[in-house]
C-alpha cells in the first residue's frame, strides 16, 4: 500500500471559536514550512504560551514565533495598523517576521469599524455581538465589489480614486446611522497610502508561492479563525461572523485547490464556550459555569468579554464534522474541567415532544431545544506541574474518568482524537497519532 504523503493541514475550531486553536497550531507549526490564516480578520484571537512566555495574535499567523514564513490569504480582511503593530511588537521582542500577504486580501477602513458597532447596535435581538473590528462590513464591501484590497493601498493613484467616490457614500451611510462622525476624506488617503508603503514588501501572488511550494513536497499548515458555528453559511446565521470558518475556505482563501489540501483537523474543547449573542443550547448560567470560567480563564483574547460557558455539546459536534469532514480532532482544555463531578455531555436535544440529534442553524428552533445529558465522572484537581507530568509519561497515565471522558466523544462522532492537551504550555500535550507521518 502506497503512504500518504502529509503535505497539508488545516487546522479548524469546531465549535464557538476559542477552543485553543492557537497552541494547537503552535504545536504543528513546528513541523511545517508555512503557517497560513485564510479567513477572518482581528476579530480572531490566538494565544499561546512559549517557555512561560505569552503571545496573543489577532492577525499574524501563530507560526511566525516558531520562526517559519506565515502568510495571509486573500480569504483574510486585514486592518492595517493592527497589523503594523503586531510586526512592530513582535520586532520589539526580537521575532523576526517572515510575512507575506495576499494581494488581493480586502483592507478594513476606519468607515468599516465605525459602521460595525453602529449596526450592530441597532438590530436588537437580531445583533451578533460582533468583535467591532469592522469584519462584517469590510466582507460586505468585498462582495459588493466596493472593497479595497491590498494590491490598491501599493498603488496610490488607484486609491485615491477609489477612495474619492466610497468615502462620501460612506459619509451618508453613518448619517443614516445617526452618527455625526466625519470621515476625513484626504486624511484617510493619506494614511492608507502610508500604510500601502509599510506594508509592501510583504504584499505577495500568495497562490503562487503556496501551490509551487507544496508541489515541491514543502509542508503547509492552515490556521483557522473563529469557529465553525460561527461560519456566514453553516453557523448560526445572523449571531456569527462574515466568513465561512470551516476548512473549504482554506482553499477559497488562499487560492490552494481542495485536492491538496490532505487532512483537516477539528480543535474541540473539553466543553462549550461562546462570546456574543445567540442561543447556546448547553449554556451553564449558575455555579458550575462560574467554575469553568473561573478555571479556564474564558474571558476574550480580543475584547475581554467574558465568555459564556457550557457542557460540550455532541450534537452540534457532529454537525461541524459532518461539514468540515474532520479527519481527526485535537481534544484540548481537559485541565480545567477537573473537581467538576458530574460532568455531562449533550447527546441529543429535546423540542418539544421529540428528541433530536441534529443541529439546526435556525435561532428560533434551537432556543426551544433542551439538551439531552449523558452523566460522567469527573477527575480530581492537579498543579500544573503534576499535569505536566502526566503528559510527559503519555495517554495511558491519564486519569481513569478523563479516558472515558475522551472515549465516549470519539465513540459518538466517529473520529478519532489525535492529540489531548491537558495545559496551556506546549509540553502538556498527549499525542496519540502523529499526523504528518500518517
Ligand atoms: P465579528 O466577527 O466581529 O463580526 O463578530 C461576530 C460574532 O462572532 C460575535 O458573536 C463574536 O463574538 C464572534 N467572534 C468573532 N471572532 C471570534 C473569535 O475569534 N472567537 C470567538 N468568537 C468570535
Amino acid at each position: 500500500m502506497v503512504e500518504k504523503m502529509m503535505r497539508t493541514l488545516v487546522i479548524i475550531g469546531s465549535q464557538w471559536g476559542d477552543e485553543g486553536k492557537g497552541k494547537i497550531t503552535d504545536y504543528y507549526a513546528d513541523q511545517v514550512k508555512y503557517v497560513v490564516r485564510f479567513q477572518g480578520g482581528n476579530n480572531a484571537g490566538h494565544t499561546i504560551v512559549v517557555d512561560g512566555e505569552r503571545f496573543a495574535f489577532h492577525l499574524i499567523p501563530s507560526g511566525v514565533v516558531r520562526g517559519k514564513t506565515v502568510i495571509i490569504g486573500n480569504g483574510v480582511v486585514v486592518d492595517p495598523a493592527v497589523l503594523l503593530e503586531e510586526i512592530r511588537q513582535l520586532d520589539e521582542r526580537g521575532i523576526k517576521v517572515n510575512l507575506k500577504i495576499s494581494s488581493k486580501a480586502h483592507v478594513i477602513m476606519p468607515y468599516h469599524v465605525a459602521q460595525d458597532g453602529l449596526q450592530d447596535a441597532m438590530k436588537g435581538k437580531y445583533a451578533a455581538g460582533t468583535t467591532k473590528r469592522g469584519i462584517g462590513p469590510a466582507y460586505s464591501d468585498k462582495a459588493a465589489r466596493d472593497g479595497i484590497r491590498m494590491m490598491d493601498l501599493i498603488q496610490p493613484k488607484i486609491l485615491k480614486e477609489k477612495l474619492e467616490f466610497i468615502i462620501p457614500i460612506k459619509q451618508k451611510m453613518l448619517e443614516i446611522y445617526q452618527s455625526d462622525q466625519v470621515l476625513d476624506s484626504g486624511g484617510i488617503i493619506k494614511q492608507y497610502t502610508a500604510y500601502g508603503k509599510a506594508l509592501e514588501p510583504y504584499i505577495d501572488d500568495i497562490e503562487y508561492l503556496l501551490n509551487d511550494a507544496i508541489t515541491r513536497g514543502s509542508k503547509v499548515l492552515f490556521e483557522g479563525a473563529q469557529g465553525a458555528l460561527l461560519g456566514i453559511d453553516h453557523g448560526l446565521y445572523p449571531h456569527g461572523t462574515s466568513s465561512n470558518c470551516c476548512g473549504q475556505a482554506a482553499s477559497t482563501g488562499t487560492g490552494v485547490p481542495m485536492n491538496k489540501i490532505d487532512y483537516v483537523m477539528g480543535v474541540v474543547k473539553a466543553y462549550t464556550s461562546r462570546v456574543g449573542s445567540g442561543p447556546v443550547p448547553t449554556e451553564l448560567t449558575g455555579k458550575t459555569g462560574e467554575k469553568i470560567r473561573e478555571q479556564g480563564n474564558e474571558y476574550g483574547t480580543t475584547t475581554g468579554r467574558p465568555r459564556r460557558v457550557g457542557w460540550l455539546d455532541l450534537v452540534a459536534l457532529k454537525y461541524t464534522t459532518m461539514i468540515n469532514g474532520f479527519d481527526g480532532f485535537a481534544l484540548t482544555l481537559l485541565d480545567v474541567l477537573e473537581g467538576i463531578d458530574p460532568i455531562k455531555i449533550c447527546t441529543a436535544y429535546k423540542h418539544g415532544n421529540d428528541i433530536i440529534d441534529r443541529w439546526i442553524a435556525d435561532t428560533n428552533f434551537l432556543k426551544d431545544c433542551d439538551p439531552v445529558y449523558k452523566d460522567m465522572k469527573g477527575w480530581s484537581p492537579r498543579s500544573p506541574q503534576e499535569w505536566n507530568e502526566i503528559a510527559n509519561k503519555g495517554f495511558d497515565s491519564l486519569p481513569g474518568p478523563m479516558k472515558e471522558y475522551i472515549n465516549v466523544i470519539e465513540e459518538f462522532i466517529g473520529v478519532p482524537i489525535v492529540l489531548v492537551s491537558i495545559g496551556p504550555n506546549r509540553n502538556d500535550t498527549v499525542i496519540r497519532k502523529d499526523i504528518f507521518n500518517l
